[in-house]
């Protein structure tokens, strides 16, 4: 079976880091008297989540994955609108499919995901080669539109749902290494922050049922899995209520119908399917995180240490702007309420904006006075790219140049590196539990993992495997991995 293609040369971005920006391609997994189908992913956790569902459901109507699109019945570009360069980069991918259906126009494309949702069939017009348009939550009629498209006719479903979470569909996982998995707890988003297109291509916030969430975790660590991810936009304002969501689950015991399931109780509960399962989650805004949810974390030794709490910015009249409903004061008390509860080990990670409409030099500085005052671990750094239909768009001039974006972002890449630096230099020393996720990118010697607070760590093989839990001695570090022994 083929590894996982990570290919991030397709769409480099110098400022960019890879989670982000990075492509997923479907591995091989099908029979000889399957239909082969290739899926090509890009954007966010969840867009690679939503494919693992596309996979499942296809399966269910005779299609095996592959690695290969040389030879697929079916291409699937699922795909992220969030910057202008990540439609590019799909508009460049289309073209090249373009040129491989000229020789094979039996070939089906598709283009699914968030560019699907935010031009629908313009997509068609625009791009001669598109058979099928399907945005996010049309999923389920994928059967029926691959149907119309193999019998020649154009196939558009972008209907967006206030209920489908996909509760009942089993992920086909495809870039798996068995170890570690995400598990989506919750979709859209209805933050309406005025920079960002998601609330446009995903629709309106639904939270999904809690027993579905914690079985997809029971039968992930019954398969070996050591680790999940709980993931959605603003997993902070889960909120579950059997009466609301779904009368039918009123005849299970475990949840009565007045009982509401908040974040902090799903992480519990997920938390509680085994010591030896680790549970991350992302992404918290800092205007929903709570103390319970801090307390949570706190209790159980199995809840990761650490929080993705994207800032955009260190400014409260450019976060005013952005409509993020918080100000630096605010988001300052947030990290002292995690620094306090959960101490200086545990992992700070930020998304930062720089350049965003009207932001002054000074107001830059204060992102740059945040960074040192929270000391990141890491982040996911960018400079504003306006997205049509945004309320930024319509409100704001897009009025700080190209040139002075990228100097602003370069100083918060600079500072956030030395940060990083300093940060991980603080484990050195100290004895930390890794969870082996596979061998060293450099060497079949060293074999790499994560510990708690998200650190990456290098360490010596030994007689350790992938999967297991290794107590590693930190020896040294770059900005970016650490280095160590077992003990
Ligand atoms: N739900 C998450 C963010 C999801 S989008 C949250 O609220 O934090 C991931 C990141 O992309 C955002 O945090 C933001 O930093 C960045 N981003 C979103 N829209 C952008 C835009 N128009 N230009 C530049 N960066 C953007
Ligand atoms: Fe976009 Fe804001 Fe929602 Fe995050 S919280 S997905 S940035 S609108
Ligand atoms: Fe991109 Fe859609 Fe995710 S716009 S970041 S793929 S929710």
């Amino acid at each position: 079976m083929k590894e996982l293609i990570t290919d991030l040369s397709i769409i480099k971005d110098d400022h960019q880091k890879e989670e982000q920006c990075g492509v997923q391609v479907s591995k091989d997994e099908y029979k000889s008297d399957q239909k082969k189908l290739y899926i090509e992913s890009y954007g966010c956790q969840m867009n690679f989540s939503d494919s693992e569902i596309v996979a499942s459901i296809l399966k269910e109507n005779g299609f095996g994955t592959t690695s290969t699109y040389e030879d697929a019945d079916v291409v699937f570009l699922n795909t992220c609108s969030i910057r202008e360069k990540a439609e590019t980069t799909v508009r460049n991918r289309l073209n090249h499919y373009n040129a491989i259906k000229k020789k094979r126009p039996e070939m089906v494309i598709g283009v699914l995901g968030c560019m699907a949702e935010r031009l629908k069939s313009k997509l068609l017009e625009e791009e001669k080669v598109v058979d099928m348009v399907v945005g996010p939550d049309a999923y389920r009629d994928l059967p029926n539109l691959v149907g119309q498209a193999f019998d020649g006719q154009k196939a558009v479903n972008t209907f967006l749902s206030k209920e489908e979470t996909y509760a009942d569909i089993a992920p086909v996982r495809l870039n798996s290494n068995g170890i570690t998995a995400f598990i989506s707890i919750m979709r859209g988003c209805d933050n309406m922050c005025s920079f960002c297109v998601v609330p446009f291509t995903r629709g309106r916030e639904r939270s999904r049922d809690p027993h579905s969430i914690v079985k997809e975790a029971q039968d992930l660590y019954q398969k070996g899995y050591k680790e999940v991810t709980l993931l959605g936009q603003n997993v902070d304002s889960y909120k579950w209520s059997a009466e609301e969501n779904n009368k039918k689950t009123l005849e299970k015991k475990e949840i009565n119908s007045e009982q509401i399931v908040s974040f902090a109780n799903l992480l519990e509960m997920v938390a509680e399917v085994s010591p030896q399962l680790r549970v991350r989650f992302s992404t918290s805004h800092p205007k929903d995180i709570t103390d319970e949810v801090l307390y949570a974390m706190k209790k159980h030794d199995n809840i990761c240490k650490n929080i993705h709490l994207p800032a955009q910015s260190g400014n409260s009249r450019v976060l005013e702007l952005m409509n993020r409903t918080y100000d630096r004061a605010w988001y300052i008390n947030r990290v002292d309420a995690v620094r306090n509860i959960l101490g200086d080990t545990c992992g700070i990670s930020s998304d930062m904006i720089a350049g965003f409409c009207s932001e002054t030099e000074e107001e830059h500085q204060d992102t740059l006075t945040l960074m040192d005052y929270v000391q990141y671990d890491f982040s996911f750094m960018f400079f504003y790219s306006e997205r049509p239909g945004t309320l930024a768009a319509k409100q704001y001039e897009d009025d700080i140049p190209l040139e002075v974006k990228k100097k602003r972002l370069s100083e918060i890449i600079t500072k956030q590196k030395e940060i990083s630096l300093k940060r991980n230099k603080m484990f050195i020393g100290k004895t930390c539990e890794v969870l082996v996720e596979g061998y060293s990118k450099k060497s079949k010697d060293h074999l790499q993992g994560r510990i708690s607070s998200n650190h990456v760590i290098v360490f010596p093989k030994e007689q350790y495997q992938p999967g297991e839990y290794v107590k590693v001695r930190v020896e040294d570090c770059t900005s970016a991995t650490l280095t160590g022994v077992p003990v």
